[in-house]
């Protein structure tokens, strides 16, 4: 049997001396690693060995002997066990300094580019209660009908009222939207036994309009007294323009599922963008922290340098928030999203800002570059952004065929965005790395890349 420097139950002294990219210190035993939850670089930690694995272990602070600079106290224990905020016990300076070296690391290990420089992340001026959209399960706890998070690694819920990155008045809404489910006797979800109805409160709102839309996921058809639930919602929540029972009744993780009806109201939000009005369908992707979201956008167009003579595509484009803010200084923008709903919004949204000069296809970008290189569409630029996945290998491959001139990379997974931007090879070259933090106090990077033909 193979032995390992620790042992689970054993108690030890270490000092820290790396983070991991999901914020975990690291600290060593004669080279044995060990990932332990709120340790930070430079501190020294009385540790309980927890768990211990073939090439690493994890361990929990018992005491922390010494504390970094880097240090704030925490404002709630159960945000870094649920995951919600695992960086809350980091200054945000440091959590910017964190993410910039991420994207730099990538960019040596995985894409072998140590010369690309990675600008200072740009951060939030008050880096808390960002986020317009919560996804929230909803269990029994104690007998009673729970809102709040898992426990990291489980799905025991542990019951949460403020959630600290959330909009504040979303918090309250879940509050209030809890309260009328308990009023009315809803059956929470059991997720062992897959009984009980309701399996998730999700909510959306506005961050310019304040526009509120509650979805409600069940695994059954049936809300007992819906229409009186309705009319309470309403009451208590003033805001909200649109209910949503969505009906989820597999053994899933998956949240929603695939049907849907309106319980009131219309089916979508809107809000702005960069002085833009947009209408947001609830199976849309809308990105979650509208303030950077902005600077995001900025940066990608000030990174593309467009000017009237550009054909763009802009592929992975959602509701086409990126296609249409962008439209007015181009000549035409293509934009091609799977998910066809989003396409639908894009399309109304193009109409209602009153932009002519986009087409916008629903379909896999793989597929829809390909065809659109056929029909002798000629980009000079091409904008990506697409889920953490990355692109394909053939994407890439039709991209370099087409050969635009520029192309922005907006990535949220700097492993594949460094391993795409290797895939570009010899035809283009990265001229820089922009991280932009849309997600504070946690470990998820964003980043802008731009690359340029090679002539
Ligand atoms: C990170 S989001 C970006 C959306 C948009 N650019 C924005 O800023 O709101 C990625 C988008 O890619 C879409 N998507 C995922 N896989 C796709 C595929 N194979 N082809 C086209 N779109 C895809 C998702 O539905 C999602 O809307």
């Amino acid at each position: 049997m193979k032995t390992y420097p620790v042992k689970k139950n054993e108690t030890i002294e270490i000092d820290i001396i790396d983070l991991t990219h999901e914020g975990l210190g690291v600290g060593k035993v004669d080279g044995y690693p060990l990932f332990i939850e709120n340790s930070l670089p430079g501190e020294k930690v009385k540790a309980l060995v927890l768990k211990v694995g073939n090439k690493f272990g994890y361990g929990k602070v018992l005491e922390r002997l010494t504390d970094s600079p880097d240090r704030v106290e925490l404002t709630d224990e159960s945000l870094l066990r649920t995951g919600i905020a695992p960086l809350q016990h980091m200054t945000y300076e440091a959590q910017l300094l964190f993410k910039q070296k991420q994207v730099e690391n990538v960019l040596n290990k995985i894409s072998k580019m140590p010369d690309v420089p990675v600008l200072p992340s740009v951060g939030m001026a008050n880096p808390v209660g960002y986020r317009n959209k919560a996804q929230i399960p909803v269990r029994k706890v104690n007998r009673e009908l729970e809102t709040g998070f898992y426990r990291k690694n489980s799905h025991d819920l542990v019951p949460i009222t403020d959630f600290y990155i959330q909009d504040p008045v979303i918090d309250q809404a879940i509050v209030t939207v809890r309260d009328i489910m308990r009023r009315f006797s809803v059956k929470p979800y059991d997720e062992a036994e897959h009984t009980g109805n309701l399996r998730q409160i999700i909510i959306r709102r506005g961050h310019y309009s304040h526009q509120m839309m509650v979805v409600l996921v069940t695994r059954t058809e049936k809300i007992f007294k819906h229409e009186q639930i309705v009319e309470v919602i309403l009451k208590e929540l003033p805001e909200v323009v649109s209910i949503i029972h969505n009906i989820n009744p597999d053994k899933t993780n998956v949240i929603l599922g695939k049907e849907s009806r309106v319980l009131y109201g219309q089916n979508y939000i809107e809000d702005q963008l960069l002085g833009k009005t947009y209408r947001i369908s609830a199976p849309s992707f809308y990105q979650v922290n509208t303030e950077q979201t902005e600077y995001l956008y900025q940066t990608a167009m000030d990174f593309a340098g467009l000017t009237k003579d550009d054909i763009v595509i802009d592929a992975y484009c959602g509701i086409g928030t990126i296609a249409l803010s962008l439209a007015d200084r181009v000549k035409h923008v293509y934009g091609v999203e799977i998910v066809k709903e989003a396409i639908e919004d894009a399309t109304i949204n193009a109409f209602h800002n009153e932009i002519d000069n986009v087409t916008f296809k629903a379909g896999s970008a793989e597929n829809l570059m390909k065809q659109w290189k056929e029909s002798g569409i000629d980009p000079s630029v091409l904008v990506v952004d697409p889920p953490r996945k990355g692109l394909t290998p053939s994407f890439i491959e039709t991209a370099v065929e087409m050969a635009p001139e520029r192309i922005v990379y907006i990535s949220c997974n700097p492993a594949t965005l460094a391993r795409d931007l290797k895939l570009f090879g010899s035809d283009y070259e990265v001229k820089k790395i922009q991280p932009i933090d849309l997600f504070p106090q946690t470990a998820h990077v964003e980043a802008v890349a731009l690359l340029v033909k090679v002539v």
